[in-house]
């Protein structure tokens, strides 16, 4: 059809998901969450406050954090079956990110009675069920990748330094969370936990859209977020940094393999479907690799190699012209690393920050009377009509 604006179709109206979570300007650099910009919160906030923000829409009161906190402490606990028996099911050699969303699964299936999109108190109850599970199934992936036996969550302890007590503690002795470590996690979170229509999101809303539970839809995000162009990417930042190293050949050298196309060969941790200036999450990022990593006492030449990266890349036609700045994963590796984890839990980091996100769209999803399966519409571009020959 002819004459027809993408209006007109509705592509825009289509395409154009409403949500009134999360405000970007991709021109300007701004990222709001619920209004708040971004630098606020990554500040003066914490992951589990930023949480019910994104998921009820204003801060919550001293009185309404202390009891989702205390529900969310008191929910970390695994069906036994689920801690002894499903990871031992994997191989010690499986990708963190294919344990979390089979986990994710997986804990579904204790919960199948309580799982009515449509009851809000099992919304409500599953929202507290996944914030406070799918940490621990993080950190349980981590101590099997490792070899190491499993800790119980610790109670005391907030959700920052729980997770880093179920990732590093060990059994024969006490862990002393560094505050250094617990702040900068905290931040880096924060910085992860929505991003208004991202692939894993749409993921998260397409599958809700169908009617299915907040765990089938988590779990599908999961997947969605693994692959090395979306979440996927902070993992291949540090594998891409490692290389030029290995290689000897400099990043001079490698920012001409970039620009030549060299074996499909991309800048990982730079550019951005939306962003075409600098991410807004990037910069927080680089000002606290420094500052993390002089607290931690590690000098990683690999921040040195990427900080030359970002300036001979921001220097560079090619770069300028396309638009591409350093997004949020640039750096973020940098950090994880020096905090002690494996590179392959890096994305796994990335799901931990994302969840609240993902769980407000499903919940604002299911809060539209006129909730219809989502459907992208397509524009028919393959043969006309033929016969079958002898039809
Ligand atoms: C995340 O959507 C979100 O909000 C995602 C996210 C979130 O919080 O959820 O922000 C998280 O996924 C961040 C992005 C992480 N991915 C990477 O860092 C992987 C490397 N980046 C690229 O794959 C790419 O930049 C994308 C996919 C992220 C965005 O692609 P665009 O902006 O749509 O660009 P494009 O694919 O249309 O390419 C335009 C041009 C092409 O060159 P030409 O064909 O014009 O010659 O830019 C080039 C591309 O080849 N290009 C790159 C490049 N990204 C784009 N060239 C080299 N290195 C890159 N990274």
């Amino acid at each position: 059809q002819t004459g027809f604006t993408t209006l007109d179709y509705g592509f825009v109206n289509t395409a154009a998901t409403k949500s009134d979570i999360t405000y970007i300007d991709g021109d300007k650099g701004i990222l709001r969450y619920r209004g708040y910009p971004i630098d606020h919160l990554a500040t003066h906030s914490s992951y589990l406050e930023v949480a019910w923000l994104l998921i009820y829409g204003e801060l919550p009161t001293a009185d309404q954090l202390a009891e989702f906190d205390d529900k969310i402490r008191h929910h970390t606990l695994l069906h036994e079956d689920l801690k002894d028996r499903f990871f031992t099911a994997l191989p010690h050699t499986a990708h963190p990110m294919a344990v979390l969303s089979s986990g994710v699964s997986a804990l579904s299936t204790y919960y199948e009675n309580e799982s009515d999109p449509n009851n809000p108190e099992h919304v409500e109850l599953n929202m507290i069920r996944l914030l406070a599970k799918l940490p621990v199934i993080a950190a349980y992936a981590h101590k099997k990748s490792v070899g190491q036996a499993f800790l119980y969550p610790d109670n005391s302890l907030s959700f920052v330094d729980n997770f880093l007590k179920l990732n590093f503690g060990v059994r024969s002795e006490d862990y002393q969370v560094d505050p250094v470590m617990s702040r900068a996690l905290e931040r880096l979170l924060i910085l992860h936990e929505d991003h208004e229509q991202n692939a894993s999101t749409s993921t998260v809303r397409l599958v809700g859209s169908t009617g299915a539970d907040q765990f089938a839809s988590i779990s599908a995000g999961i997947h969605a977020l693994s692959g090395p162009l979306h979440g996927g990417a902070n993992e291949a930042v540090l594998t891409m940094l490692a290389q030029i190293q290995e290689s000897g050949g400099g990043v001079k050298r490698f920012v001409e393999k970039v620009k030549n196309k060299e074996d499909g060969v991309k800048l990982m941790g730079f550019g951005h479907r939306v962003y075409k200036n600098y991410d807004p999450r990037a910069t927080i990022v680089k000002q606290s690799a420094d500052e993390v990593l002089e607290q931690l006492g590690v000098h990683d030449p690999l921040l040195d190699l990427a900080k030359e990266l970002e300036t001979i890349a921001l220097e560079d036609d090619y770069f300028k012209e396309r638009r591409l700045y350093p997004n949020v994963d640039f750096y973020t590796g940098v950090i994880y690393k020096a905090m002690g984890f494996p590179t392959r839990m890096f994305t796994v980091l990335f799901a931990i920050g994302r969840l609240p996100g993902w769980l407000a769209h499903w919940r604002e999803l299911h809060q539209d009377p006129k909730t219809k399966i989502g459907r992208p519409q397509q524009l028919y571009t393959g043969s006309p009509e033929r016969s079958y020959p002898g039809a």
